[in-house]
């Protein structure tokens, strides 16, 4: 039974529910209508038997009493009886042997002035009788009848039209539910058609869903999902986007390979094959590199929503390492590191955006690069800082795009330095993978590049715990060769 009521539709159920609802008040209110009716009925017929009895008893009390006993309207059948319970006198056309009512019955009908129903035929009447007593002088007892017919009647047709009319109103009250819960729930249904109806590329189009103009429950999903479609037609138009700038990355190199190969291939003896191989495993090394950023982009969004555990990794032991592989580089870079900096997480993420941030501030600075790490309460705070010309405000937020660079940069070194601007967009995201964030600030002069991660528990620390702790590296204190950081 729960299972099958489960399976009805909602327009069913509401339905079915205050249909049951409907049928219950409208019987109850049907059955005390009836009711109602009948006592009122009742308690007039009651009324004016009584009062034609008391009109009688006060003849008798009077002593003054005709024979026939006279009665108003003549609806009323009267009788006397004596205190033995004989009956002494009668209105016109009333049975002189047999009492409406006993004696005793009678006597306790004066005195509590309540009425009895009698059946009529018993008692040679044609229809039921409403009877009452009132009490005389002497012990005697004026009893009197009225007929219920018309009373009958009335009640009768009442409950007739109610018999009728009850079920078709109750019919009318369900069709009407019936078709204000579809009104009501086609709004759903126009939601759901219009679901069914968007695939990808309706989300491409910037198809919605119909909005209802009331402003109900209804409305609010509608635009919800409609949001929700704004986002994921954004997350698909970045998608696009992002493989047609890597195709876009990925042709030339490709093209300038195969291009130094057909030159070579078809002039052998006046190429350089030295050379030729030297520009063929430069294009490589910038394929290679594209091909790992990417991948690395791949594997930090595929763990987007999972936060990332991983192990303790000292921060500053991280950046002494990675700043002493810049023994070579163009310009002096130095690691500072004040308290304990310890985070959880991937050394080689972490490793690599430390890289991206000192190779982008080596290739711009002018004459230094300084790279710190600092615990700040439950934050560990690396920041890498150049003295080069930084970049506009209104670009501090787009470079984090993926395949963002500037133009400058572009046209600085279009084919050695070969950046594809994925590096920021990597930073960012391992930021993002170990709870933290990345953004970029002025350092007047130059750019400070700055990354907040959460500290590992338990290891937080101010400076005290650790004092200061400072390395410089110098031109020639190499440990690895420097060959463009990443990829090299
Ligand atoms: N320290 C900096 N000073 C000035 N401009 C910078 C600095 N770091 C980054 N930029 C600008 O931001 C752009 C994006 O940097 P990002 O590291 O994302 O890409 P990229 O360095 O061009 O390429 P990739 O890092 O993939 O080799 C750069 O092209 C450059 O224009
Ligand atoms: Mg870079």
């Amino acid at each position: 039974m729960a299972r099958w009521w489960r399976r009805r539709s909602l327009r069913a159920r509401l339905t079915l529910i205050t249909s049951a609802g409907l049928a219950l008040a409208l019987g109850a209110g049907a059955l005390l209508l009836v009711n109602a009716l009948r006592l009122s009925l009742i308690r007039g017929l009651d009324d004016s038997a009584r009062q034609g009895a008391a009109e009688v008893a006060a003849l008798i009390d009077q002593n003054r009493l005709p024979d026939p006993v006279p009665v108003g309207s003549g609806t009323i059948t009267i009788q006397v009886l004596d205190a033995q319970g004989r009956i002494t006198d009668v209105s016109e056309g009333a049975d002189r042997l047999v009492p409406l009512l006993p004696a005793a019955q009678a006597r306790t009908a004066a005195r509590t002035g309540q009425g009895a129903m009698l059946s009529g035929p018993p008692l040679g009447m044609p229809s039921p009788l409403r009877v009452v007593a009132v009490g005389a002088d002497d012990g005697q007892v004026v009893v009197a009848a009225v007929s219920f017919a018309q009373a009958g009647d009335s009640i009768a047709t009442v409950a007739k039209a109610l018999f009728i009319g009850t079920p078709l109103l109750f019919l009318l009250f369900v069709l009407a539910t019936w078709l204000v819960t579809g009104a009501a729930l086609r709004p759903i249904e126009e939601l759901r058609r219009g679901a069914q109806e968007i695939t990808g590329t309706a989300i491409a189009l910037g198809r919605t869903l119909p909005v209802p103009e009331a402003r109900d429950e209804v409305h609010s999903l509608a635009v919800t999902l409609n949001d929700m479609l704004a986002r994921l037609e954004a997350a698909q138009q970045r998608q696009r986007a992002l493989v047609s700038d890597a195709a876009h990355e990925l042709r030339s190199p490709i093209t300038s390979i195969r291009t130094q190969l057909e030159v070579a291939v078809d002039h052998p003896e006046a190429v350089d094959w030295r050379q030729t191989a030297d520009g063929v495993l430069a294009d490589t090394l910038r394929l290679a590199r594209l091909a790992e950023d990417l991948l690395a982009l791949a594997r930090l969004d595929e763990r987007a929503d999972r936060p990332l555990r991983g192990r303790p990794v000292d921060l500053a032991g991280l950046i002494e390492a990675v700043s002493l592989r810049y023994g070579e580089a163009r310009v002096t870079v130095t690691a500072r590191a004040f308290g304990r900096c310890v985070v959880r997480g991937d050394t080689g993420g972490l490793d690599r955006m430390l890289v991206n941030l000192i190779d982008n501030a080596v290739r711009y600075a002018h004459s230094r690069v300084s790279a710190t790490a600092r615990a700040d309460g439950p934050w560990v705070v690396l920041s890498v800082a150049d003295d080069g010309p930084g970049i506009p405000d209104q670009d501090a937020e787009r470079v984090f795009d993926r395949f963002t660079r500037l133009d400058d940069a572009r046209s600085r070194e279009p084919t050695e330095h070969g950046g594809s601007g994925l590096g920021l967009a990597i930073v960012r995201a391992t930021a993002a993978a170990h709870g933290g964030t990345a953004w970029l600030e002025d350092a007047v002069p130059g750019l400070r590049a700055v990354v907040r991660l959460p500290a590992a528990p338990g290891q937080q620390g101010g400076d005290r715990d650790r004092g200061e702790q400072q390395g410089q590296v110098g031109n020639g204190q190499v440990e690895q060769p420097h060959r463009g950081g990443r990829g090299g």
